[in-house]
Formats: C-alpha cells, structure tokens, sequence
C-alpha cells in the first residue's frame, strides 16, 4: 500500500490518501505554526501528524476507537510530536471540541461512517473558527441509485451537504489520478498468492468487492470555509 500510494514510511494510514493527495490537503489547509488543526475520525493519527509536522500546527485528532487513539498518541511521541498532538476519544457528530476552537478541519476517508451526517457536518461547523477550513476526502457514487454500493457511500453528495451545514466557498472536484492509484493497489492485492494471513485474506475480498463495482464512484476531494463574519448558531 506505502509503495503504491508513495507515502511516507513512517507514516501510519489507514485510508487510501496517498502522497500526491497528502500534497493537495496540506496546501488547500493552508497552515502554520500556532494554528491548529482537527483531524476527525483520524485512527492512528498518521495524515495530521504528518502535516503538523510539515506545517508546524497543532494538531488534535478523534476518533471513537480507543485502541488508535492510544496509537496515535504514542506515535506522536514517538515522532517528537506530543508537544503539539493532542489525541482523544470522541465522535464524528460529538467531538467534544470547543465552539470555533480549531482553525481547520480534515476528514480522510471516513465521513461516510457519520451517523448522521449531517450531524457530523454541523459538528465540524461549529467546531471551526470563522473563516477557518474544512477538508474532507471520499468517495461519492456517480448514481445515488446505484443498489451495488453502499447506503453509507450513496448518501455523500457533499456539494450539497456542505452549504446546508453553513458552509461557504465549497468546491468538490474529482479526482482521477488519486483513483487510478487505488485501482492499481487493488488489482495488485489480488495478485498476491493467497496466504493464511487475515489481514491479507481480508484486503483480498475487500479488493474484490471494491473492483466489483468500482465504475460506480468517483474520487473527490470537497474544502470549504466557514463564514468569517457569521459565529456559529445552534439554529
Ligand atoms: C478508514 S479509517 C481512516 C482513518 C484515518 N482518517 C486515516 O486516513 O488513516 C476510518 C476511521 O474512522 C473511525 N470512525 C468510524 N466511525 C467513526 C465515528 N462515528 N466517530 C469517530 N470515528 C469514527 C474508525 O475508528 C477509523 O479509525
């Protein structure tokens, strides 16, 4: 996955960002020192470690699982880190952030797993401060219809999500080269002689559901702002 992708080796992925994407977030975050970013549902905090480093910010992650977030927490020591890596226990829709607290907000590859998403929209609005970001990278089907994908996967129409979440300046853009990278992982996963591995066994029926019905979403990298003169409003 590290070689396909071209990621950093020590950096801890669980997604499919690779580092030509990584690229695009860290210049679409537009951060620096004394900013802070919050990476939503950021397993074992591999991509915001990496930026703060880049960046210099701060960076505080969540996750609900509490096995990454200790991950996470020792990778950040690990990497020199802890003195600007804060990670946490907490949920895509109650992250347990203070109000426009964060000068950014990133969500690699796991918005989908928001219930409901709205609710986790509105949380990363609240939790940004005015005229702060938000990155977020997915999948959206090509067909809301498409019975083959997931409801999780079908219910992502970001364009439209983001604006009702209060979201201002929102851009999707699609993103072939980044899923060309992907098609190309799987593919080679299923090339690998079949082992005893679990991990392996289960990339393996993974890479086949996945090329199964892999015409049927597109790659898309959405950013957007919350409005700088307007705080955030329960209402
Ligand atoms: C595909 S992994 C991506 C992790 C990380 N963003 C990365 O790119 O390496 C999905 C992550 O979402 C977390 N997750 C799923 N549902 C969540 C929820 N409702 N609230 C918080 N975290 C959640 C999982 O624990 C897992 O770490």
């Amino acid at each position: 996955m590290r070689r396909v992708l071209g990621l950093p080796p020590d950096l801890q992925s669980t997604s499919l960002l690779g580092e030509a994407g990584l690229d695009e977030v860290v210049s679409a975050l537009d951060l620096c020192a004394e900013r802070t970013l919050a990476d939503l549902a950021c397993g074992r905090g591999g991509y915001g470690l990496e930026i703060a480093r880049r960046s210099g910010c701060r960076v505080v992650g969540i996750d609900f699982s509490v096995v990454a977030i200790e991950q996470a927490q020792r990778r950040a020591r690990e990497l020199g880190l802890a003195d600007r890596a804060d990670f946490r226990v907490g949920e895509l829709t109650a992250t347990g952030l203070s109000t426009a607290s964060v000068d950014a907000v990133l969500i690699v590859d796991s918005i989908q797993f928001a219930e409901p998403l709205p609710d986790a929209l509105r949380e990363c609005r609240r939790i940004v401060r005015p005229g702060g970001r938000v990155i977020v990278t997915c999948w959206e089907a090509l067909d809301a219809d498409d019975e083959r994908l997931s409801p999780r996967l079908r219910q992502l129409d970001l364009a439209r999500q983001l604006p009702r979440a209060g979201f201002v300046d929102v851009e999707v853009t699609d993103k072939p080269v980044w899923r060309r990278a992907e098609h190309a992982l799987w593919r080679e996963a299923l090339t690998v002689e079949i082992s005893d591995d679990p991990a392996l066994r289960s990339m393996q029926e993974e890479g086949q559901r996945v090329l199964a019905t892999f015409d049927g979403l597109r790659r898309v990298l959405a950013t957007a702002r919350a409005p700088r003169a307007v705080p955030w409003s329960p209402t």
